[in-house]
């Protein structure tokens, strides 16, 4: 008898329907559906982000099935992010795995998102991973440094006090035109940026003991710049406020994340979320700590089951395992993860 584990993940919470399948460690399928039609609001619409979830959830768990040629008996532990996130989204998945543990008798563990996005570096990088790991969460919600001592082990040590790094890429795109999520275009547009119209913006440096990040001030900076300029000049130097933009994003995350490895010391660097699939983040990140950092490729940064798989499997092997608890609100925990 096979004495392989196969664990279904579900990420549900936000704009991102996903599944994926993993056996034992290793990722065997995944499919993501992006929402799109949100961006004619300028940010997830709660109602509509829960319907579409409705809407696929079940038919892409049934590709990742085919995909896999793994049958739903074969599934040993089904995982599922609870919390944080959107309620009805949650609800969304939380019902679909609670369903699917009832019907075919297998165990469901809650997942919370950031522990996912952490545990998204293992995924390409497991053997790798250095304990303690220093982990730098960079989200559309969310923008913390944590200690990770162990999976199910975390101590905040840093975050945001205003807005989130993707946050705030997404507000100044909306200041710049583009459509939301608008982190990739930005990202893209200052690469194309060249040298033609220097310009720098303020760049938050946490100072003290503090390793907190502050966005806010560079967000309305760029609305101050933006708010002197005519359509024609904004169009002529979109590319360069874009460079400009990030370069200060990139430079706060990447001090403040030095700063807290010199303080608290560590074995190896991760940087997941959505915002770590950005560019000059990741070479300045590369630049900074070399081998020891871990980053995951850019489809595992955003949004995704296979990292939600990933955590699940991950507190299911060290007995872990808590039932899924409809948190909207929950911050990473070292007791409930
Ligand atoms: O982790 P994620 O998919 O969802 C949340 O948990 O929030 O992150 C989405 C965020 C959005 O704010 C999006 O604009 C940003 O990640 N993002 C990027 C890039 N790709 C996505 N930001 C900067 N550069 C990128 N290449
Ligand atoms: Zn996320």
């Amino acid at each position: 008898m096979s004495s392989q584990l196969y664990t279904l993940g579900i990420e549900t919470s936000c704009d991102e329907t996903s599944v994926a399948l993993l056996r034992d460690s290793e990722l065997v399928a995944g499919h993501t559906y992006s929402q799109l039609d949100h961006s004619a609001y300028g940010g997830v619409v709660p109602e509509l982000a829960s319907r579409a979830h409705v809407g696929k959830l079940d038919r892409l768990c049934a590709q990742v099935l085919a995909d896999s040629g793994v049958r739903l008996d074969q599934i040993g532990l089904v995982a599922t992010t609870d919390s944080p996130g959107l309620a009805g989204a949650l609800l969304v998945g939380v019902s679909f795995a609670c369903g699917l543990s009832v019907a075919h008798r297998m165990p469901v563990v809650g997942v919370h998102h950031l522990e996912g996005h952490i545990c998204a570096a293992l995924i390409e990088h497991g053997p790798l991973a250095q304990f303690p790991l220093l982990a730098l969460v960079v989200s559309g919600g969310h923008t913390a440094l944590y200690l990770v001592r162990d999976i199910g082990t975390y101590e905040c040590i840093g975050r945001t006090v205003d807005d989130a790094a993707g946050e705030a890429f997404d507000k100044v795109g909306t200041l710049l035109g583009f459509a939301y999520p608008a982190g990739r275009a930005i990202d893209e547009a200052a690469r194309k940026s060249g040298t033609g119209h220097p310009l720098s913006f303020p760049v938050h440096r946490s100072s003290g003991d503090s390793l907190d990040f502050s966005f806010s001030g560079l967000k309305t900076a760029v609305k101050y710049h933006v708010g002197k300029l005519s359509a024609e000049q904004l169009a002529h130097q979109r590319p360069s406020i874009c460079a400009a933009f990030q370069k200060a994003v990139v430079s706060s995350l990447v001090s403040t994340t030095l700063r807290a490895a010199d303080r608290h010391g560590f074995g190896s660097v991760i940087c997941s979320g959505g915002v770590a699939a950005n560019g000059a983040l990741r070479a300045a990140l590369q630049e900074s700590f070399g081998k020891r950092l871990l980053l995951p490729s850019p489809s595992l940064c955003t949004d995704n089951a296979a990292m939600i798989a990933r955590a699940g499997y991950e507190r299911h092997v060290r007995g872990l395992d808590r039932v899924p608890r409809m948190s909207p609100s929950r911050e990473l925990s070292s007791r409930m993860g």
